[in-house]
């Protein structure tokens, strides 16, 4: 057993690490940010650390994360396998399975679904507006009120793939929805801390009743709300008819016979999966758009403007109306630039021996993507380090979507919910400025940007005035 890990040869450089912690001991858990940055200006855009003993590369910027995530694509869509996960996945779902056959044909089963071609009658177009309407009471009981939007957002983000997922939506205070948001947040925060590592690290521990546990029991917990929903979607569902995701696997089961891939404890992990990925990342996205504008009631009054313009005579905004709001698109695509959500990604690993930028990276490297890097990059962009719509507008006023720009990553594992994601950034942010003026509380004090690390980056809670815009 070798306790202080050594870098293989030509592996990319990197500072020098403790036996057993490696370079634990240069990261500041909580948040790591900071540290990923620092490493970088001393060691360059591709690094290496060693989490305990496990050597990970860290990508920096644009010209590498290209190499790494598209051009060698296949090369670096795996995922790491540490026994915490693995015992938690069971190898199931999407997010996390490692690189091959089960991932591939369920990435491209849920895309296709998602794309609208499978969820039967109801397009997702109007599922997401169903569910504005609910955020739309609310506000409209607030006019003239403050309110704080988390809930609102976080339950709206909810909903929308529920129903997506399940056909079903619930109340704002319905005892499920609570369980369920309630199982997922702590599992993330377990699986994603220090407790993870402790678990992989120090197999005698693994039957002690320590935090760890807890994790198993809330995915048991999330899985049989699953279950139960699928057992009522085998009652009701019509072969050939789908409602919605949960009968397209159905059919899909159904029609590849003995393929045993597609199978229902697949079908309830997928489930949790797309639930995990599409609730906080959309949500926050969101609470950051609307903190940057109120801050910035210019760049809010010119949304609105075009708005207007573009909407007159129209009940409601659709998808297609984004082709003819460059500035309304340029805002959304700058909140998710600056906002960051995800800023490490999800975590990939080397499929084979390759090469990235000089250096030699075996196999079963786990890889870093620092997105914060290429979504500040000087030379990427006009205005690195501000928020300003023109970062996406060029001298005519028309969108451009400069190569840089990876909320979603990019590659073979790129978001899979990236266009439900956009169109619900889309559709909400629009309905909400049409119809209200969102504005900073006087006695708010600065709004304060520094966002809560965690699996996703948060901004901390604040309050927002609602007023009725005077056209409506
Ligand atoms: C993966 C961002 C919304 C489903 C990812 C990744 C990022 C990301 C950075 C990691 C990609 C990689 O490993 O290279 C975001 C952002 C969102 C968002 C910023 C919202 C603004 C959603 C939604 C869904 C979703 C709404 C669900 C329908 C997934 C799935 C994966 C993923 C399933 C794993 C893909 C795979 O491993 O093949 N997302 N996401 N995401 N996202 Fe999203």
């Amino acid at each position: 057993l070798q306790l202080k890990p050594q870098r293989p040869k030509n592996f990319p450089p990197g500072p020098p690490s403790l036996p057993v912690l490696g370079n634990l001991w240069n990261l500041n858990m909580k948040n790591p940010l900071k540290d990923f940055e620092r490493l970088r200006q001393s060691y360059g855009n591709i690094y290496s650390l060693f989490l305990g003993l496990k050597p990970a590369v860290v990508i920096s910027e644009f010209k590498a994360m290209k190499e790494a995530m598209v051009i060698k694509a296949a090369d670096f869509a795996g995922r790491p396998q540490n026994i915490l996960i693995t015992n938690l996945t069971n190898n199931k779902g999407v997010i996390l399975v490692d690189y091959g056959s089960l991932w591939r044909d369920h990435r491209r089963f849920a895309l296709m679904t998602l794309r609208n071609f499978g969820l039967g009658k109801k397009s997702m177009e109007e599922r997401i507006h169903e569910e504005i309407q609910h955020i739309i009471k609310p506000l409209d009981d607030n006019i003239g009120k403050t309110l704080s939007p988390q809930f609102l957002f976080h339950n709206a983000a909810s909903n929308i793939i529920c129903k997506v997922l399940f056909g079903t939506r619930y109340e704002y205070e319905d005892e499920t929805i609570k369980i369920i948001v309630r199982c997922f947040t702590e599992i993330i925060k377990i699986a994603n801390g220090p407790w993870a590592m402790i678990y992989d690290s120090f197999p005698l521990i693994r039957p002690l009743r320590l935090p760890y546990n807890k994790t198993f029991q809330n995915m048991e917990i999330f899985l049989n709300i699953a279950r139960r929903l699928v057992n009522e979607h085998k009652k009701s569902r019509v072969p050939g008819e789908p409602r919605d995701f949960v009968d397209c696997y159905l059919d899909e089961v159904d029609k590849r016979g003995d393929d045993a891939t597609f199978s229902e404890e697949q079908l309830t992990r997928m489930t949790f999966d797309l639930y995990a990925a599409g609730t906080d990342t959309t949500s926050n996205t969101l609470l950051s758009g609307f903190l940057y504008l109120m801050t910035y009631p210019h760049i809010q009054e010119r949304c609105q403007q075009e708005i207007d313009r573009v909407l007159q005579g129209h009940d409601k905004v659709s998808f297609e109306d984004r082709h003819n709001m460059p500035y309304m698109q340029a805002v959304i695509h700058e909140i998710q630039r600056i906002a960051n959500i995800v800023p490490l990604s999800v975590f990939h690993c080397t499929t084979k021996d390759t090469e990235l930028m000089g250096y030699s990276i075996p196999q079963g490297t786990m890889i870093i993507q620092n997105l914060t890097s290429v979504l500040r990059e000087e030379g990427q962009w006009k205005f690195p380090h501000e928020f300003n719509p023109e970062n996406f507008l060029n001298e005519q006023g028309e969108f451009i979507k400069p190569e840089a720009f990876m909320p979603f990553s990019a590659g073979s594992r790129v978001c899979l919910g990236e266009s439900l994601a956009r169109m619900e950034l889309f559709l909400i942010t629009v309905t909400l400025l049409r119809k209200f003026k969102f504005v900073w509380p006087e006695d708010a004090g600065e709004p304060d940007f520094t966002p809560v690390f965690g699996a996703t980056l948060t901004p901390k809670p604040y309050f927002m005035t609602i007023q009725l815009r005077e056209n409506q």
